[in-house]
């Protein structure tokens, strides 16, 4: 997979040297201790982490014992991209954390159903159009040269959290294991207010009518953009821009014709009779 990426155990990583990401430590995962006031976000890169991150965050807010402005990255970690001089182990609860593993991989302790897991899922076009833009900014990880690159890295599952079609079939065909609530980033690009309000009642957090509206303005693509693009948050302290169009069907923009028929063909293979809805426009 070249110096930017390292696979296991059927998962693709990022090859960081700001985190402590080793096979031992993605292992160790396995055993992590599970409370049952934590709350897990998992998704495929690209598809609303940062969205939910902030959601779930500010749902959270009077939790934390500094403002969840002041850094959500610190708030909601990246279970597997543990900072150095971290320990996730001891951190106080409610803990919350992001992650991009698959279900293979998660701590089994989430298997007793007590603590959250939410896991969103976007349309694959869109998915693999964010990350080749993506890509141009981030270091140290995958960089696509064009499109047909991205479409490559994608379809064979060379690309960070590894083959996206392992990713939503494994958690969803497990999903009767978790406490689990499933989002698409579409469904929350339309209908705001309801996903906010689902997340609350699905995390158990009863806020008033007022308190969800500050929510819903504070996690608007134009107020996250200003608050949210965060090179000053970023643990990998270089500038990364994590809302750049925030909408469906940009991939018409991105696609030949050619290239998106080649996704259609392996996506109906791989797909066939799969129940979650996909919103492509
Ligand atoms: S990452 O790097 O995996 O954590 O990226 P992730 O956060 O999963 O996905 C980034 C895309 O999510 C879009 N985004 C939003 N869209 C609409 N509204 C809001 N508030 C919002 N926040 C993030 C972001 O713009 C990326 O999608 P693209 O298509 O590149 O714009």
């Amino acid at each position: 997979l070249g110096d930017a990426l390292f696979a296991y155990k059927g998962a693709v990583f990022p090859v960081s040297d700001q985190h402590e990401l080793t096979p031992e430590y993605i292992d160790s995962l396995e055993h992590f201790k599970i409370k049952d006031s934590d709350v897990f976000l998992f998704t495929f890169p690209k598809s609303g982490t940062v969205w939910t991150q902030r959601i779930v965050t500010l749902l959270y807010e009077e939790d934390f014992p500094v403002s969840v402005d002041q850094n959500p990255f610190l708030c909601m970690p990246w279970l597997e991209l543990l900072r150095k001089g971290y320990d996730y182990t001891i951190r106080p609860s409610p803990r919350l954390f992001c992650s991009h593993l698959q279900e293979h991989l998660v701590p089994r302790g989430l298997q007793e159903k007590k603590a959250k897991v939410i896991y969103v899922y976007r349309n694959p076009k869109d998915v693999m159009v964010s990350g080749f833009h993506f890509s141009q900014f981030k270091f140290l990880t995958e960089k696509y040269k064009d499109i047909d690159d991205v479409v490559d890295a994608f379809l064979s599952g060379r690309c960070v959290g590894g083959n996206w079609f392992d990713h939503v079939q494994g958690w969803y065909h497990n999903k009767d294991k978790y406490n689990i609530l499933f989002l698409s980033y579409e469904e929350i690009i339309k209908d705001l207010r309801s996903v906010v309000l689902k997340i609350a009642e699905f995390v158990g957090k009863n806020l008033s009518c007022a308190a969800i509206d500050k929510i819903v303005e504070k996690v608007t693509f134009k107020k996250m953009k200003v608050d949210y693009d965060m090179s000053h948050f970023s643990p990998v302290k270089q500038t990364v821009i994590y809302l750049r169009k925030g909408t469906i069907g940009d991939w018409k923009n991105a696609f030949t014709v050619a290239q998106s028929e080649r996704i259609d063909k392996v996506f109906q293979e791989r797909m066939k009779d799969f129940p979650l809805p996909f919103i492509w426009d």
